[in-house]
């Protein structure tokens, strides 16, 4: 009897999810019905290929482009997306032209000539990625015309003269690659309209700009990232006056002195890094007026002094990384600002507490929290020495808290283990009811149906 109302009634609950998962089937939209007779999806750019959708490619271009291994008679270069997304053609007439050129993981015979690039003197953007090609003389044409020049992980030989002389560009960006150069004002003060520089991991050392777009308008400017190479000397005052600068990045350089005061002028920054560098002094009050700042990194530097409380009034913050300088006093942040915030890091500021009133112990900043006169607990059984061998303290302070966090855990561990059996009980003793009344259920007639 038991056992074999128990298979009935197991059985029953069977018949009841194919029924469900049955109807779901049939519910649920047949997914790829549609496609066999779908037409490709027309081109992102409908004006460059509905307008003149049978005028060819130059000729000399379309042996320029062989010559560099992009297909032309496979692929047509001028529809989009192109192979590789390499090509994009304008709509002229009688023969369009290669606007766009994107050189992807070259073949290393592949070679650049001077020749080639004269007929490709219609290009407005330019970029080498991953495309190791030795460099050649670019013809002036070519020179003048670009807009916008990539380098990524492929030109070696590169020099600032080299890069200057592309005067209309909007947009330079040199990733991994050296430059050669006495600085970087050689580029900036002969490239008068550009809005966005990029020159990082190119080994470049020397000062950072005074000028900027010097005799046009300082406004141009939208992006700066001159990470990871060798700059030094400090952060002039004269680049807070590129107002509508959104990204800084001058991360992993040799940077020293103090942050501007003005530095808050840059009202229109959404990301800026100033981390890894040799930067002293404390955090300018100005900063909390760039009211669009997402993203704020300024650690590993040498920045002293307490952090202004009227960071944590910065309502747009998403990122915010202050380890590893020398801050002091009570940590201006609390839970829920801190909740807000997807990346959050603090620790290895060896005189920075927290206030243990308004933040839990459990939540792990890897700093001390303070006493009453707001200075760090230390708890460790360390010889003082507040300053002395910042890591090993740091690493006291975080161990300490790991030590609490368990000890918390530790008290409440049991009772943890004691509900968690308790509802597995509950819930296996509300199953064998449910699975006995189901198969008396199920005994009468043929199933609860
Ligand atoms: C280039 O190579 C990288 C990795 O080798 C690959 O992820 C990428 O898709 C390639 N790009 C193109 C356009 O072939
Ligand atoms: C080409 O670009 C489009 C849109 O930018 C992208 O969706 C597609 O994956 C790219 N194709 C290749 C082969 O890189
Ligand atoms: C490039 O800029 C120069 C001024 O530096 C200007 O005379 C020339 O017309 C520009 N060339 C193009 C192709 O826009
Ligand atoms: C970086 O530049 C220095 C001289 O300025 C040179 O000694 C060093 O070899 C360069 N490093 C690389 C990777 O090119
Ligand atoms: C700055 O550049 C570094 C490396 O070049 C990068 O990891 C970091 O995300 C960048 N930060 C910002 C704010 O762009
Ligand atoms: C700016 O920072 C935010 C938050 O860290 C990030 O999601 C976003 O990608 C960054 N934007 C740029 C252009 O780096
Ligand atoms: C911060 O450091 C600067 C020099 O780097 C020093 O002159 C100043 O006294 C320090 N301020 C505090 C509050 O420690
Ligand atoms: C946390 O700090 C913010 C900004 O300083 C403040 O507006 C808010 O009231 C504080 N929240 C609590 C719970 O104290
Ligand atoms: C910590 O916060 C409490 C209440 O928010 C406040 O009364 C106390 O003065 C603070 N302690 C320190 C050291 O700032």
């Amino acid at each position: 009897m038991e056992p074999f109302t128990t298979t009935t009634a197991i059985n029953c609950i069977l018949i009841l999810l194919l029924i469900h998962s049955a109807t779901a089937v049939t519910v649920a939209p047949p997914p790829t019905a549609t496609s066999p007779t779908s037409s490709p999806p027309s081109s992102s750019s409908s004006s460059s290929s509905s307008s003149s959708p049978t005028t060819p490619l130059d000729p000399k271009q379309i042996t320029a482009l062989q010559s560099l291994y992009i297909p032309t008679t496979t692929h047509n270069p001028c529809t989009q997306p192109s192979f590789h997304n390499a090509t994009v053609c304008d709509t002229a007439t009688p023969f369009r032209h290669v606007i766009n050129l994107r050189l992807t993981n070259c073949s290393s015979d592949l070679t650049l000539s001077t020749g080639t690039l004269s007929s490709l003197s219609t290009l407005t953007s330019l970029s080498f990625i991953n495309c190791h090609v030795p460099i050649v003389h670019f013809p002036s044409s070519l020179s003048t015309n670009l807009r916008s020049f990539t380098s990524i992980n492929s030109l070696n030989r590169l020099t600032g003269v080299f890069l200057s002389r592309f005067r209309n560009l909007t947009q330079l960006q040199i990733i991994g690659d050296t430059i050669r150069t006495s600085g970087i004002h050689i580029i900036t003060s002969n490239i008068k309209s550009l809005n966005s520089l990029t020159l990082s991991n190119a080994n470049i050392s020397g000062l950072l700009p005074r000028h900027w777009n010097s005799d046009d308008d300082p406004k141009l400017m939208k992006q700066i990232d001159l990470s990871q190479n060798r700059l030094n000397g400090t952060i002039p005052t004269s680049l807070t006056l590129l107002e509508n600068l959104e990204l800084l990045n001058l991360s992993s350089n040799q940077l020293s002195g103090e942050i501007p005061v003005s530095f808050g002028d840059l009202a229109s920054l959404t990301n800026v890094s100033l981390a890894s560098n040799a930067l002293s002094g404390s955090i300018p009050g100005s900063l909390s007026s760039m009211s669009r700042l997402v993203h704020l990194d300024l650690s590993s530097n040498s920045l002293n002094g307490s952090i202004p409380r009227s960071i944590s009034e910065m309502k747009g913050l998403k990122y915010l990384n202050l380890e590893k300088n020398n801050f002091h006093g009570v940590m201006p942040f609390n839970a829920s600002f801190i909740k807000r915030l997807t990346v959050f890091k603090i620790s290895g500021n060896d005189n920075l507490c927290y206030n243990h009133s308004s933040i839990s112990k459990k939540v792990k900043l890897g700093i001390a929290p303070c006493d009453k006169h707001g200075l760090p607990i230390v708890t460790a059984p360390v010889a003082d020495g507040p300053s002395s061998a910042g890591d090993l303290s740091s690493d006291d302070y975080s161990d300490d808290g790991g030590d609490d966090g368990k000890k918390k855990n530790g008290d409440h561990g049991p009772n943890k283990v004691v509900v968690g059996v308790a509802i597995t009980l509950a819930v296996a003793i509300v199953l064998i009811i449910f699975l006995v009344m189901l198969s008396k259920c199920c005994g009468g007639r043929c199933c609860c149906c």
